[in-house]
């Protein structure tokens, strides 16, 4: 999209984080299998990366698949597997004009449990994207936002062991530092369609100071019209609250 095109907005936040749901209830309103649901959902995940890296915001985070969705039916998480693959070739093909792009690509999660195959390949993609620093998408697979903290406590917990740091030292700080979106800031607005109205252990350490904000609209049928209201409003509220 040409940038005139582009609406403009007077506060843009610097991370978006988005709960995609809804994919299952949108097959089933039209008598689909669920996993046509996340077929569409991946398309739109693809539209909406694309379209709000086109708007400037630097860093979004896509929540697609958490430490509990291995309870759903077998067939279902092995399509869920088999559109990542998709969609780690199609990054892997998109090489040169992600480059072009800037996009840096991070998947945060636990890795254990992951299919060896789809692992290799978070590597190459994570690899190719890594000195690019324009838009960064962080896509959270097998994530759990109690885990995250826990991981980012063990790890706080070895330097202790290893005498490099005393429990004293611990500090808010060091835990960002050491979790999945080390190094990025938190988001400042997280997006869930589909009526729901919680944060699912989606980045619970994160999501302090987030605002939120919340749609009937089921995550296929979600537009960049609706991308756009949760902008605006985004933005209202940032002039009322922000600032003297
Ligand atoms: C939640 O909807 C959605 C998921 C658990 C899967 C999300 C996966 C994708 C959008 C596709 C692939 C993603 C990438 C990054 C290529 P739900 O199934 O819980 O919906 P429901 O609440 O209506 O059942």
């Amino acid at each position: 999209m040409e940038k005139a095109e582009l609406p403009h907005f007077d506060v843009l936040p610097q991370h978006v984080a988005i709960i995609m749901d809804g994919n299952g209830r949108w097959a089933k309103s039209r008598n689909l299998p669920r996993t046509e649901g996340h077929k569409v959902g991946g398309r739109v995940f693809r539209m909406i990366c694309d379209y709000a890296a086109d708007l400037g915001i630097k860093y979004l985070t896509f929540y697609a698949f958490s430490t509990e969705n291995w309870k759903r039916p077998q067939q279902e998480v092995d399509a869920i597997m088999d559109l990542f693959r998709d969609y780690l070739f199609e990054m892997e093909d998109r090489k040169a004009e992600n480059e072009e792009r800037g996009y840096n690509i991070r998947f945060i999660g636990e890795k254990t449990g992951m299919p060896e195959d789809i692992l290799n390949l978070f590597g190459t993609v994570e690899g190719d994207s890594e000195k690019q620093n324009k838009t960064h998408i962080n896509i959270a697979v097998n994530y759990g936002g109690r885990k995250e903290i826990v991981h980012s406590v063990k790890e706080i917990a070895l330097k202790v062991a290893a005498g490099e740091i005393s429990a004293d030292d611990i500090n808010e700080e060091m835990i960002s530092d050491n979790i999945y979106t080390a190094g990025q800031p938190d988001p400042d607005l997280i997006i869930r369609p589909s009526g729901e109205y919680r944060l699912s252990n989606f980045l619970t350490w994160q999501s302090a100071y987030s605002e939120f904000w919340y749609s009937d609209i089921l995550w296929p049928d979600f537009t960049k019209e609706d991308f756009n209201k949760a902008l605006e409003e985004y933005s209202k509220r940032h002039r009322r609250f922000g600032g003297i």
